[in-house]
């Protein structure tokens, strides 16, 4: 049934679908073998006469030979927690297990296909898995685009660190499922999978290379198989099949705001009255609409806030289409309780099954949405000349069985004013939004509260974002952490396990910039121009008290870190009085002639150590009045978080000779040794042991590789033997 609710009120359109919507569970394809059959047992006995086929099945290699398939360590049980389209013809499909990941690529092409990862999308230095099917065989290897050559052809690695688990096709596609470890510690060719926004790259073609070589030139048509990279987070909590509810959608559009020709950004804040509804309602998912495809090229942000009250001026707002939000800052509004915020690049957000966010329209009768636009696209200069108008908005989609718990909504991070500074031509500038204990002690209920999906928010020069916690001044675990930000893809991610924060508790938000491409300073603010440094942290249960916890350094801490002393408060413009050698100087021109080169350092740990200001806001505060504002100092830590090391298992003696091992590979990287690392069902034992490697050890131990599978292959006669008998 679709029932439309036009509301009137404000030529919005407020939409009452209603729908189903029911979970879409992935199935999997896979057909599979429980329990080898006879012809299996009796090919590992010949195996086990001429040692040829041992390796490629003891690492789960599974390959076609004379009609059958065996699907050894196939955990038939996976279900995807992952799925997306890299585009029409390319699907990635994974789940995170442990310090594993487990991938399969779909691809619509019976030639070669690859996936890779890479530091900052391009393909030099990229990390690439790749394989193709030929004749019934699977063709598989771990490799690499070199960083310093021309070619963007990826080579075999000398370290093969990704596990072969199924592959074949069918009338249309490619099928291709492998395994590897988040770190490989191959530090030379694998790029390790982190809590970081990973740039995927893929490739695909219609042919494979000829006979199965895999030696440089092998790849057919390489520089027309890439496709363009996408940001990921691949680290994240998977929410398959909990989206079971009935489902209806509100949706919240602009209606026709002409865009910016600039590259102003243009902040539009329109009100909405809900319909009334019976109930509490659960918002358990929310997506952007767009209005057309132009829509993406503008839109920036996009943020729902709950109003508090339901006066004359609400009401009245309500029918109009809105206005720049900087028009509204004379007002008394209180409209402060985020619902839902959505960052351009981001897909849909769905709630984990056990929490949504509450609605009810008995409390809460006006809602305000925020949109940014801006235009950064040069391509668009033609659209200067056409006037523009848009409608685009979010679209939540709520129901009425209620979920166990109210989600709530709240942004830490740094006020975004012009006492945020950002030097400019420094590849590391270092700023920290704190959330102090006090805001904290007064308003987390007692249990605390688990923060389950984060999304960080900084505009175009922001590199890396943290959001840390501490405790008795003791460092806990940051609740998220990416090191590498993409300014297009900063998504709400869930996070695999909630957080727990304490009442008392201090959360950091630390964002790291990379201003070198800037010539001039860089001011806080909320414009795509000007920076900000947020962390929007999704928790449960929801608390009304605290839905800003921001924080901006106190202007005394801005004036040492520029080494000014003492201002004329009665001079018009402001002048310094405090340094002698500065005496006279407008803020400004010290601002513009600091020298940035030599005194970075200095201004950076002054802007760390220095007072702030802090501010926590909750839903009654109005825009000029925020309810509490505190001067405090950063934490004490006694005890700082580290994060653990990963790759303890190389010896760190054995580095020096490896290394030049791997360098020697590679310079005879067309000779028949590197064509024998290829897992491919047809290699030989010795030349499979020549260079692939356990995947915890390393090249250089060949004989105990071997004792290893000695081991191995006696104990599965065993088990065979015994299934036989
Ligand atoms: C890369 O290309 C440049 C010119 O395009 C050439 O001079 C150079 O030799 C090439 N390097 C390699 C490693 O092929
Ligand atoms: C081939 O496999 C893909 C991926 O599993 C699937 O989407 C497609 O429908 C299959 N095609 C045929 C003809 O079975
Ligand atoms: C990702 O972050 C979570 C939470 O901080 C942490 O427990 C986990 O170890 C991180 N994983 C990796 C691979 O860094
Ligand atoms: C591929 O193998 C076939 C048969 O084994 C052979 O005739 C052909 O010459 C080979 N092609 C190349 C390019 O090696
Ligand atoms: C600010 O808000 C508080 C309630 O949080 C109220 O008591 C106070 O009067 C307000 N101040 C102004 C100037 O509006
Ligand atoms: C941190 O320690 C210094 C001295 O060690 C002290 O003066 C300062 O007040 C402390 N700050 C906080 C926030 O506890």
């Amino acid at each position: 049934m679709l029932k439309e609710l036009m509301l009137d009120y404000s030529r919005a359109k407020l939409i009452l679908h209603e729908f189903e919507e029911r979970s879409s569970t992935m199935k999997l394809s896979l057909k599979s073998v429980k329990m080898a059959s006879f012809a299996n047992i009796l090919t590992l006995l010949k195996c086990w006469i001429f040692l040829s086929c041992y390796v490629t099945h003891l690492k789960m290699v599974e390959s076609r030979i004379g009609g059958f398939s065996a699907h050894l360590d196939i955990d038939e049980t996976t279900i995807w927690d992952h799925t997306v389209n890299l585009d029409d013809n390319f699907r990635l499909l994974w789940t995170i297990k442990e310090n594993y990941a487990i991938f399969e690529i779909q691809v619509r092409t019976h030639g070669y296909v690859g996936l890779g990862f890479s530091p900052t999308g391009s393909k030099e230095g990229a990390d690439v898995v790749m394989g193709w099917v030929d004749k019934g065989q699977t063709f598989f290897q771990d490799r690499h685009v070199s960083a310093n050559k021309n070619s963007t052809e990826p080579l075999v690695d000398p370290s093969q660190d990704y596990v072969l688990l199924s592959g074949y096709e069918n009338n249309t596609h490619t099928i291709i499922r492998f395994r590897r470890k988040l770190d490989t510690c191959d530090n030379l060719y694998d790029i390790p999978i982190t809590n970081n926004t990973m740039r995927i790259l893929f490739l695909y073609d219609e042919n494979d290379p000829l006979n199965g070589s895999v030696g440089p030139g092998s790849l057919p048509n390489v520089d027309s198989a890439w496709r363009s990279a996408q940001s990921l987070v691949l680290i994240e909590r998977g929410v398959q099949g909990s989206n079971a509810e009935k489902t209806r959608k509100l949706e919240f559009r602009n209606s026709g705001v002409e865009l910016p020709y600039d590259d102003d950004t243009l902040i539009w804040c329109k009100f909405f009255k809900l319909d009334k509804m019976e109930r509490k309602n659960h918002v358990i998912k929310f997506e952007p609409i767009f209005d057309s495809t132009w829509s993406l090229q503008y839109l920036q942000y996009v943020t729902l806030y709950e109003c508090a009250g339901s006066g004359p001026e609400l009401e009245a707002l309500a029918h109009e289409p809105g206005q720049q939000c900087y028009n509204m800052r004379g007002m008394q509004l209180s409209c402060n309780t985020y619902i839902a915020t959505w960052s351009r690049g981001s897909p849909a957000f769905i709630y984990p099954p056990e929490v949504g966010y509450p609605l009810d329209t008995s409390t809460v009768k006006f809602i305000m949405m925020e949109t940014h636009y801006n235009n950064l696209n040069i391509d668009f200069e033609q659209f200067k000349l056409n006037h523009m108008f848009d409608s685009s908005g979010l679209r939540l989609h709520v129901t009425e069985q209620l979920r166990q718990n109210d989600a709530g909504l709240m942004s830490i991070g740094i006020e975004p004013n012009w006492h945020h500074i950002i030097p400019p031509g420094q590849a590391r500038v270092v700023s920290q939004g704190h959330c102090i204990e006090q805001c904290t002690k007064s308003f987390f209920p007692r249990e605390g509260v688990n923060i389950f999906a984060t999304m960080t928010r900084t505009h175009q020069i922001g590199v890396e974002v943290k959001l840390r916690q501490m405790r008795n001044m003791q460092e806990l675990a940051p609740i998220v952490s990416d090191g590498n930000i993409d300014p297009n893809y900063q998504t709400f991610r869930r996070l695999p396990h909630a957080a727990r924060s304490l009442p008392g508790d201090r959360l950091i938000a630390e964002c790291v910039y990379d201003s070198t491409t800037r010539r001039a300073i860089t001011l806080g603010g909320p414009s795509m121009k000007e920076e900000s440094c947020m962390v929007f942290a999704l928790y449960y249960p929801k608390q009304k008290q605290l839905t800003t916890c921001h924080s901006s350094p106190s202007l005394s801490t801005v004036l040492h870190s520029l080494g000014i002393e003492y201002l004329n408060a009665n001079s018009d413009p402001v002048v310094i009085s405090l340094p002698p050698e500065l005496k006279g100087m407008t803020l400004e021109t010290r601002l513009l002639t600091y020298d940035w080169e030599n005194q970075f350092k200095a201004f950076q740990d002054l802007t760390l150590k220095g007072a702030f200001k802090a501010q926590c806001q909750n839903e009654e505060s109005s825009v000029s009045n925020i309810s509490s504002t505190f001067i405090s100092w950063p934490a004490n830590i006694t005890e700082v978080f580290e994060a653990p090391k990963l790759c303890t298992m190389k010896p760190p003696s054995s580095t020096k000779s490896e290394q030049s091992d791997l360098y020697v590979v590679k310079d005879i990287s067309n000779n028949d040794i590197v064509e024998g690392s290829v897992r491919n069902s047809r290699s030989s034992f010795s030349e499979t042991l020549a260079l692939s490697r356990s995947e915890s050890s390393s090249a250089s131990y060949i004989p105990r590789l071997f004792s290893n599978y000695y081991y191995y292959f006696g104990t599965l006669l065993i088990a065979y033997t015994l299934v036989l008998s």
